[in-house]
């Protein structure tokens, strides 16, 4: 099938292709990516000045909110996520029960959904349908009780892998503090932790993803957040989407060395196989999270010995690069090819790498679902039906 189906004049031209390319969802305020120049901002903040400037807290309450919180603001925001981080009996337990080595985005998504049986207030948003305020302030309470939720199941996916107890959150740690603490059962050094939040910060939101997609829709049919969550995480899941950086990770550590590196983009190319961690469907230019998580892959792997690895990623995006420049269709690294490799070299197992991104994309997810719920219309594209229309059954004996 051709990827272009055709345009749309309305108001301005569209030119739609396969994958919804081109389709327009709704209009927004919480974040532009300008994929021709390569620049991403939350509300108008561009991510460098916010991963430089701020937390990971300031960030997720600024797409939900719509403005950068004050002192006695993030107080208060910081306390709503404080309060709703521990895990019940419930959760450990399904978390403990599931096979170790299950995928953990398939762990996350089942305890994102129990926790939906636990929470009662849950169903509110159908209740109010009427009363679009209502809804709009209980499904926020209940988008900032996810947040701190999903991160305290994804440190106890990392612990349960290990057989290690869960550990419930600490009081006086930060949103990204308590991630990692509750993980590694240590308090992170503040370089540690700023690290991480800047990983945070930047995949925090990127529009109209596929994962940012499926819960918009999910919640479009005023369907419960938790659900919508849930949904997001099994979209965000694929190596096409955020299960990109695990799979950048492996086929870099498979190379096996920057001298190798020639022949392997040389062999993918005759092939006609994608290099895992290139290609956006928005960005022509660089992604702008890459080059910010770039610099510190750089420094992280040469304080942790890991030069090898960084050198191998460099050595195939330059040779991967200048050969599609070559043919006249440059494809750049993607936010997942550097996140991959500073999650690695902060000691994380490559298969939670996913489990990070779902962490920090729940803000944006969060975001996007209330920015449409006070003007919701239910999600029902159609599809171009091209096969019979003139059947008739025959008898199943005789078919
Ligand atoms: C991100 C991605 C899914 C976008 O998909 P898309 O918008 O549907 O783009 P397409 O897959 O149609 O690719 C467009 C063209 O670029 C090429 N291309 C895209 N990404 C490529 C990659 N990583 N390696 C090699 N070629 C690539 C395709 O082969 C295609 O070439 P063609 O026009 O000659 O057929 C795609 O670039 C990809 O699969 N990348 C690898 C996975 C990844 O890193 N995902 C994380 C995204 S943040």
């Amino acid at each position: 099938m051709p990827k272009f189906l055709g345009r749309i004049e309305f108001p301005c031209t569209i030119e739609l292709g396969r994958g919804l390319e081109g389709a327009i969802t709704n209009v927004t305020r919480i974040g532009y990516v300008n994929g021709e120049e390569g620049h991403l901002n939350y509300r108008g903040y561009s991510i460098e000045d916010l991963s430089d400037n701020c937390s990971y807290e300031e960030v997720a309450y600024l797409l939900i909110f719509g403005k950068l919180p004050n002192r006695a603001e993030l107080n208060t925001f910081q306390l709503r996520l404080r309060k709703s981080g521990e895990l019940p009996e419930e959760i450990i337990r399904i978390i403990e029960t599931l096979p170790r080595d299950a995928h953990p985005m398939n762990v996350l998504q089942t305890g994102v959904a129990a926790f939906g049986c636990l929470d009662r207030d849950s169903l509110e948003v159908t209740r109010h349908v009427s009363d679009p305020a209502a809804a709009l302030e209980i499904e926020t309470e209940i988008a900032i009780r996810i947040m701190a939720r999903t991160r305290s199941i994804a440190a106890a996916i990392a612990r349960a892998r290990k057989g290690q107890a869960v550990l419930q959150p600490d009081p006086n740690l930060s949103f990204t503090g308590n991630y990692l603490y509750q993980m590694s059962g240590e308090k992170p050094s503040p370089v540690t932790e700023k690290l991480m939040d800047i990983c945070l910060i930047l995949q925090a939101d990127h529009g109209m993803n596929a994962s940012t997609f499926t819960a918009v829709v999910t919640h479009s049919t005023l369907s419960d957040m938790y659900s919508t969550i849930a949904a997001a995480i099994g979209s965000l899941r694929g190596p096409l989407h955020g299960g990109a950086n695990e799979a950048a990770l492996e086929e870099l550590a498979a190379i096996g060395g920057p001298e190798k590196a020639k022949a392997w983009v040389a062999e993918k190319i005759a092939k006609g196989q994608k290099v895992i961690g290139f290609g956006h469907r928005v960005y022509k230019a660089y992604d702008p999270r890459a080059l910010v998580l770039k610099k510190h892959a750089e420094a992280l792997c040469r304080e942790k010995g890991m030069e090898s690895l960084y050198r191998t990623a460099v050595e195939v995006e330059n040779l991967f690069l200048a050969e599609m420049k070559a043919k006249g269709k440059p494809i750049y690294p993607n936010v997942d090819y550097y996140s991959g490799i500073v999650y690695h070299a902060l000691g994380f197992p490559t298969p939670l790498f996913p489990v990070i991104f779902a962490v920090s994309r729940t803000a944006g997810w969060a975001a996007r679902v209330l920015e449409y719920l006070p003007e919701n219309r239910i999600f029902r594209p159609r599809a171009v039906y091209d096969g019979p229309t003139d059947l008739k059954v025959v008898p199943i004996e005789k078919r």
